[in-house]
């Protein structure tokens, strides 16, 4: 059976609204009106967004578009016949990874995997240190494997905005979510990871293939089921890729196989909006968000979706509900008032608790605030949750929606989708689905967890990597 993450048995109901004070309740609604997107706004958005495709695929556009539409190179997918030992490196989040995947006859028969955590300073310092400092835990897991001498290829999920120039070639084009590294943008982490390796003198790896994790998810989705055709990741940041047509994709500056039909395109789609064309569903508190984010100015549509983003959105939201005395009784608490202070894990909670008719979970969170509440504030939570979630699933599906319209295939396109948002959020799955449904009528599609496409789908793309180069 495959890992098909939707359930009917979760409503997609609001939580049902009521505030005793009618003046509180007015507020509220003129608070928060603007969060709410209507059917007709988002088939606006489902247009601009297939045009701003189009414009980042054309050669000599028109005008700037915001998504990069990136050549992976990746021509195939997996067909049973990838073999061998493969090493991963997953860098993206807080954590890195380093992993060894073995092959046979396409099945993964073994998998080691370590985690290292990558501390602020690593994130925010110079780009060399952190690149000696992914060197030297391949050193460590190698020597913990007893695999220092042997050659091995390498795949690696660097999953951040790239100018792809061949399959083991992504000049970085900007840091995202919570890194800021100097040194690096504009260089190709292909090269800055060899430079590390041959500095250290004592590895003898091959980097073969970089890649996103989103192109990982996909890949790691057609190994779980052929019909997958689109990888989505919602977890600290966002983005989605596809498959599609080979003539419609007109960079191939590394080079392309004769016959190629297909190639999977990184959409980068977390810079949706970022030359304006979203502003008319900006909000007061997005641009509040951004301008205290690490990044401002960029990854406009990842801040209206992602886990990174969605718990500060919630934060700001009560803030001023607070100064306005409609919430807590006017009182605020240090904690609440911390940027940072309420996290996406407190909405997946509350989320929980609309689902089970509960208010056990919204209780703890207030408690762990530290502020004072009565059951109009515990209405309201809930509430603004709801709704940061709910405008998150619609955005999500919109652009869902139009890849799928776009691909237009008879057949349904199985969405592989990982990512810490999308797998704790009890129900955004559910309300993705239903989005989906409502922009995309009749087109078939299902939503499938491919878990870990970072890293088993990295592995997987190395194995592809040694095939496709053998055809070139
Ligand atoms: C990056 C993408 C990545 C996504 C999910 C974004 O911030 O720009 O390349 O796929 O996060 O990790």
């Amino acid at each position: 059976m495959s890992p098909c993450v939707t359930s009917t048995n979760i409503p997609s109901e609001p939580p049902r609204l009521e505030i005793s004070d009618p003046k509180k309740s007015t507020q509220y609604q003129e608070c928060v009106n603007s969060l709410k997107l209507s059917k007709e706004t988002m088939l606006k958005i489902g247009k601009i967004f297939h045009e701003e495709m189009e414009l980042g695929l054309s050669l000599n556009p028109p005008k700037k578009s915001s998504l990069q539409m990136c050549n992976t190179y990746i021509t195939q997918l997996p067909d049973g016949t990838e073999e061998g030992e493969f090493l991963a490196l997953d860098l993206g989040g807080t954590n890195f990874r380093v992993l060894l995947l073995e092959l046979s006859k396409g099945q993964l028969v073994r998998e080691e995997v370590k985690h290292y955590h990558v501390p602020e300073a690593l994130r925010l310092g110079h780009g060399i240190t952190l690149f000696d400092y992914l060197a030297k835990c391949i050193y460590e897991f190698l020597k913990e494997h007893d695999l220092e001498k042997r050659r091995l290829p390498l795949g690696f999920t660097f999953s951040f905005p790239m100018d792809q120039r061949g399959l083991d070639s992504g000049v970085l084009v900007t840091w995202t979510k919570t890194f800021n590294c100097e040194g690096v943008v504009g260089e190709d982490a292909v090269k800055m990871l060899n430079d590390a390796i041959h500095r250290r003198g004592d590895l003898n790896v091959d980097v073969i293939a970089v890649l996103n994790d989103t192109t990982g998810t996909l890949i790691q989705g057609a190994y779980l089921d052929p019909a997958c055709g689109i990888g989505l990741i919602l977890g600290t940041g966002s983005n989605a890729c596809y498959i599609e047509k080979a003539e419609k994709v007109l960079r191939w500056d590394g080079g392309k196989i004769n016959g190629t039909e297909e190639v999977i395109v990184d959409i980068e789609s977390g810079a949706f909006g970022d030359t304006g064309v979203l502003d008319f569903i900006r909000t007061d508190f997005d641009r509040e968000l951004d301008r205290h984010s690490l990044l401002p100015e960029s990854f406009t549509f990842e801040k209206y979706i992602s886990g990174r983003y969605l718990g500060e959105l919630a934060r700001l939201i009560m803030v001023k509900l607070v100064n306005q005395r409609s919430l807590f009784a006017g009182v605020g608490s240090e904690k609440l008032l911390t940027p940072g202070g309420f996290t996406t894990r407190f909405i997946s909670m509350i989320e929980a608790d609309t689902i089970n008719h509960s208010t056990d979970n919204v209780r703890i969170v207030l408690d762990e605030l530290e502020v004072n509440f009565d059951a109009d504030d515990i209405n309201i939570v809930k509430d603004i949750c709801y709704l940061v979630t709910d405008r998150s699933a619609k955005l999500v599906a919109i652009t869902l929606a139009t890849i799928l319209e776009r691909m237009n295939k008879p057949n349904s396109v199985t969405i592989a989708v990982d990512g810490s948002l999308f797998k704790l959020h009890p129900r955004l799955s559910t309300l993705i689905d239903k989005y989906i449904q409502e922009f995309a009528p009749g087109r078939k599609f299902s939503l499938l967890l491919a878990e870990d496409g970072s890293g088993k789908g990295a592995g997987l793309t190395a194995a592809l990597a040694l095939k496709m180069k053998n055809k070139l």
